[in-house]
């Protein structure tokens, strides 16, 4: 593709073509302000590149999802989430001895100080689990300082994936005051998470396989996604020099809202409200449609996915499968598999390119685990921490990163003279 050429009154600009590897072209218009005096405007970051990036691509139209190449289907199926976090953080599938040696190495740092309970202790048993997460996350700058080295950035990063896993079942069993369950290091990294969250220290836990392969296959679908609202706010906080712990931190305080992460807790919450209202689901599908109304269907739609999203599909087989095998009859599911028969066929969501998402049959997976609903985001954040550590390792090492620093179209007064207190009218 040729440059573009901007014509701004009589001036005309040249901006380079850059292209990536699945040929998306992008205009590069860092010489813009320097000599024209001008900007772009973009609300939402819609049509800006933020970075090159060599971790995981998306084609929002063809529903194509792939992490370093493979595709995110081959890798629900075949790896373990350890070894797509391996992927993910150093570029490639992992030999079966690095694969061994990484686990060994998460499970070597899987205890949390004990000093770190006592902070668990000062939240009131009501504290939204992703705001203990991500203060306790915070923390951890304060227990192990950021070192410059390859050696020392890579221990952080290894006691994150390691801890945090330990720090998010620590949060459920404090908000339902029970006995923190310590991490085992036979376990798998699921499997461990299963068991810190429901064991009691009085009776024997035993693990469901079938629950773990399938905590596994979600923490999977759920390891990166690009450029999103959180990974770009880990990216936004690391280009000031802040430490991993701080950029991560700051991730999972964006990953909690919902539009975003929150989205999973939202739909079970929808669903729960559409039943209570005697399972009219039309009437909610009118009023996602009507304008006047501030209702949307969560878990549909997504700034990128515009035909389907293809971790939803790989969801909604597994939810099939899982709850069959499990025994499970949620009348939640049969609700949610009706809501989208409705909503596939209307207009409204047809023209607009409305597919149920991710979090759309996530948390009903969830529940059949006996995650509580205001533990689903924290999964999410399990899930996407490999993604994050990645991104922010990217950005570090990348010579192109300057600090995050939009500029905006100032719309406020023009100057005015300073009134002193006194002659303010009231
Ligand atoms: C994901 C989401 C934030 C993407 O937002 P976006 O890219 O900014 O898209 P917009 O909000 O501009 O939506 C485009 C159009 O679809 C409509 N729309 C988007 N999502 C909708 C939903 N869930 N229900 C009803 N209408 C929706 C918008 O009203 C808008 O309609 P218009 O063109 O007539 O004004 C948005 O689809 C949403 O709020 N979904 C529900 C929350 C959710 O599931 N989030 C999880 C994301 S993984």
């Amino acid at each position: 593709m040729d440059n573009a050429l901007l014509s701004i009154n009589d001036q005309e600009v040249e901006f380079p073509v850059t292209e990536g590897t699945e040929n998306e072209v992008g205009f590069d218009i860092r010489k813009l302000r320097g000599s024209t005096g001008t900007i772009t405007i973009d609300p939402g970051f819609a049509n800006t590149g933020s970075c090159k990036s060599g971790i995981t691509f998306i084609n929002g139209e063809e529903g194509i999802l792939r992490y370093r190449g493979y595709a995110i289907e081959d890798l629900a199926e075949h790896s373990s989430f350890l070894d797509v976090a391996y992927l993910l953080i150093y570029g490639e599938l992992p030999t079966r001895d690095e694969l061994d040696a990484f686990h060994v190495e998460i499970t070597r740092h899987s205890l949390l100080h004990e000093d770190m309970k006592k902070f668990f202790e000062g939240y009131p048993a009501t504290a939204p689990p992703m705001s203990v997460l991500s203060t306790i996350v915070s923390s951890l700058s304060a227990y192990y300082p950021s070192g410059d080295s390859d050696e020392e950035i890579n221990l952080n990063v290894v006691r994150l994936l390691a801890k945090l896993n330990t720090i998010a079942a620590f949060s459920y069993k404090k908000s339902i005051g029970q006995p923190y369950i310590y991490p085992r290091n036979d376990l798998s990294y699921a499997a461990d998470f299963m068991h810190m969250m429901f064991a009691v220290p009085s009776e024997n836990y035993e693990l469901d396989e079938l629950l773990v392969k399938t905590l596994d296959m979600l923490l999977i679908l759920h390891a990166d996604h690009e450029q999103n609202c959180s990974t770009s706010t880990v990216r936004m906080v690391g280009s000031s020099g802040a430490d991993l712990f701080s950029a991560i931190s700051a991730g999972i305080s964006a990953l909690s809202g919902p539009l975003h992460g929150g989205a999973n807790t939202a739909v079970i919450d929808m669903l729960e409200m559409i039943r209570q209202d005697g399972s009219n689901f039309q009437k909610y599908v009118e009023k996602a449609k009507d304008k006047n109304d501030p209702f949307r269907l969560m878990g549909f739609g997504h700034r990128v996915y515009k035909n389907f999203d293809p971790r939803a599909r790989v969801i909604k087989k597994i939810a099939d499968e899982v709850l069959g095998q499990l025994g499970i009859d949620d009348p939640l599911l049969d609700l949610a598999k009706q809501l989208e028969r409705i909503a596939l066929e209307d207009e409204y969501f047809v023209a607009r390119g409305l597919y149920p998402n991710v979090d759309f049959y996530s948390g009903i997976l969830y529940r059949a685990m006996g995650i509580p609903t205001n533990m689903f985001t924290v999964m999410f954040a399990l899930g996407r921490l490999p993604g994050w550590i990645a991104q922010w390792l990217e950005m570090k090492n990348d010579p192109d990163t300057r600090i995050y620093r939009p500029r905006q179209i100032y719309t406020g007064h023009n100057a005015r003279e300073y009134v002193q207190i006194g002659r303010r009218a009231n």
